[in-house]
C-alpha cells in the first residue's frame, strides 16, 4: 500500500543504529515501492558534511546491512536522490533555519530522534521554537525511555511540552516483528485459543529471549543498563502484554495500549527470590568485565524472572521471563505450556504430553503447537507429542520468506500514523514503576551476578528457578 509523501528528519543520522536499521529499512520500502518520489529523507547531525558526503554515508550502510539480492546500483542511486542532509546543532542556533526551509508544510513531517535521550528534550524544544514542528508532525523517539520512573516522566513531560501524545512515536521494535504482530492475530482472530487462554488451562507461560552476541563495543551503555533495563523493563514486557492482554474490542492504538496498560499494573512486585542474575565468564570471546571495561561491574547480562498477574485470568499461572548475552544460540519464543488432561485413560502418561503452543519470534518465525496423539503401530496405545508446526516461510511461501524487518513496518506506520504498536507515555511508565523496585531490591543487598559460561543456557540457578516449581525451560540446550 503506498503511503502519503512525507519528510522523514533523522536526528543521529550518522550513528550506528541510523546505519544498522533505519536507512536501510528506508531503502527497502523505497524498493517495495512505498516511498513516494517526492518523499525526502532529511539526515541531520552534528558532523559537517553535505548531501553527497551523506548520500556516501547512507549507501555503505546499504551495502553492509541490506542483503545483496536488494542492492542494485539504478535503485540505490535513485534512493539516495531521496536523501539529503542538514549539520545541526542540538543546543545551538546552527542548521535550524536552513531545517525550517528544507521541510515542507503539506506533506507528513516525521521527526526521528535516533540520538542520545539527553537531548531528546532540547531537540523538540528546538523544533518548536523554530515553527518546524506543526500539527502534522510527527515525533519518533528511540529506547532506552528513561533508566527508571524518575527520569522516564521526565523525558515524557519535555517532549509532551512540544507534542501532544498523538504525534509521539516510543519505538520499541520487537512490536514491529512480525511474529508479536501474529500472536494477536492467533489470539484474536480464532476461537480455538481464547477459551483455553487463562490460569484454568495454561500452567504456565516462558518468555525466552536469548542471544549470542557479547556486549563488546557498547559496554558503556550496557553497564549503566543490564539485562533488566535493556531487555526486560521494554521488549519482554512487551511480548508479556501482549500474550497477557484481555482482547481489546477493537484493533485500535489506545483500546490495545489501554489493555497493556492493565496488565503492567496487575504485575506482581517480584521478591529476589524469584530473581536470578548472570554475567558471562571469558570463554572463546572476552569475560562481560572486559567488554564493559569495567572490572568491578556488578551488571548483569543474563536475568531471569518469575513473574505473577494478580487478575482474573492469570492469578495461579506464572510468567517466568529470560534473557541473556552469549548464549548457547539465538532464540526468542514465547511458551504456552497448558496443563496435563484432569484424568487420564491411558497407561504411562507421564503429563508429559501436555500440549503446548510455541511462538517463534527468531529464528525460524513461526507457530508451533504440541498435540498428543497415538504412537503409529501395532504396540498397544503409546501417547507421543508431536508438533503441529507452521513455520511461516514454509506455510506461506516466497511470501512468508520475506518477512520485513520490524524497522520497516514500524516506520511506515508513522508515515500512516498508526499509533497501535507504539507505546504510550504511561504505559513506559507503569513499566518502570514495576522495573525499579526489583532493581532498588538488588542494589541494596550488593547482589552479585551469577558467573556462566559463555554458549549455555545461563547459571544454573535459572534452572533451579523453574525446577523448584516442577517446570522446565525448554528449547534452549547449554
Ligand atoms: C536492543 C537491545 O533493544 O535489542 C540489544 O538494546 C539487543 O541489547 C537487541 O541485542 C535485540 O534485538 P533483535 O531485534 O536483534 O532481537
Amino acid at each position: 500500500i503506498p503511503v502519503d509523501s512525507f519528510d522523514l528528519v533523522l536526528f543521529g543520522a550518522t550513528g550506528d543504529l541510523a546505519g544498522r536499521k533505519i536507512l536501510p529499512s528506508l531503502y527497502r520500502r523505497f524498493l517495495a515501492g512505498q516511498m513516494p518520489e517526492d518523499a525526502r529523507v532529511i539526515g541531520a547531525a552534528r558532523s559537517e558534511m553535505d548531501d553527497d558526503g551523506f548520500r556516501d554515508v547512507v549507501r555503505a550502510a546499504i551495502e553492509e546491512f541490506v542483503a545483496k539480492p536488494m542492492q542494485d546500483a539504478g535503485t540505490i542511486d535513485a534512493f539516495l536522490q531521496q536523501c539529503s542532509y542538514i549539520p545541526i546543532d542540538a543546543k545551538g542556533e546552527g542548521g535550524w533555519k536552513e531545517l525550517k526551509k528544507s521541510v515542507r508544510d503539506d506533506v507528513v513531517k516525521a521527526f526521528y530522534f535516533s540520538v542520545a535521550p539527553s537531548i531528546f528534550g532540547p531537540l523538540a524544544q528546538q523544533l518548536r521554537n523554530h515553527g518546524i514542528a506543526c500539527e502534522n508532525s510527527r515525533l519518533v523517539v528511540e529506547k532506552p525511555f528513561g533508566t527508571d520512573l524518575e527520569t522516564a516522566k521526565k523525558l515524557n513531560a519535555d517532549l509532551a511540552a512540544s507534542f501532544d501524545e498523538t504525534q509521539i512515536y516510543r519505538i520499541d521494535h520487537f512490536l514491529g516483528k512480525e511474529t508479536v504482530q501474529n500472536l494477536m492475530a492467533v489470539r484474536f482472530a480464532n476461537v480455538l485459543f481464547e477459551p483455553l487462554w487463562n490460569e484454568r488451562y495454561v500452567d504456565h507461560v516462558q518468555i525466552t529471549v536469548a542471544e549470542t552476541m557479547g556486549v563488546g563495543g557498547r559496554g558503556s551503555y550496557y553497564d549503566k543498563s543490564g539485562a533488566m533495563r535493556d531487555m526486560v523493563q521494554n521488549h519482554l514486557m512487551q511480548l508479556l502484554c501482549l500474550t497477557a492482554m484481555e482482547p481489546p474490542n477493537q484493533f485500535e492504538p489506545d483500546r490495545l495500549r489501554d489493555e497493556k496498560l492493565k496488565v503492567i499494573r496487575a504485575l506482581d512486585p517480584v521478591p529476589l527470590k524469584h530473581v536470578v542474575r548472570g554475567q558471562y565468564k571469558e570463554g572463546e570471546h572476552p569475560s562481560y568485565v572486559e567488554d564493559a571495561e569495567n572490572p568491578e561491574s556488578l551488571t548483569e547480562s543474563f536475568i531471569a524472572l518469575k513473574v505473577g498477574i494478580s487478575n482474573w485470568r492469570w492469578k495461579n499461572t506464572p510468567f517466568y521471563l529470560r534473557t541473556g548475552k552469549r548464549m548457547s544460540r539465538r532464540l526468542s519464543e514465547i511458551v504456552v505450556q497448558f496443563k496435563e488432561a484432569p484424568h487420564s485413560i491411558f497407561e504411562k502418561d507421564d503429563g508429559s504430553t501436555a500440549n503446548s503452543l510455541t511462538i517463534r519470534l527468531q529464528p525460524d518465525e513461526g507457530i508451533d503447537l504440541s498435540v498428543t496423539i497415538k504412537e503409529p503401530g501395532p504396540g498397544g496405545m503409546r501417547l507421543v507429542n508431536v508438533p503441529l508446526d507452521m513455520t511461516f516461510a514454509d506455510a506461506l511461501g516466497s511470501e512468508g520468506a520475506d518477512i520485513p524487518d520490524a524497522y520497516e513496518r514500524l516506520i511506515m506506520d508513522v508515515i500512516r500514523g498508526n499509533q497501535t504498536l507504539f507505546m504510550r507515555g504511561d504505559e513506559v511508565e507503569a513499566a518502570w514503576a514495576w522495573t525499579d523496585p526489583i532493581i532498588a531490591a538488588w542494589e541494596e543487598k550488593g547482589d552479585r551476578p551469577l558467573p556462566y559460561s559463555q554458549g549455555s543456557t545461563g547459571p544454573e540457578e535459572a534452572q533451579m528457578l523453574m525446577h523448584k516449581d516442577g517446570r522446565r525451560w525448554q528449547h534452549l540446550e547449554g
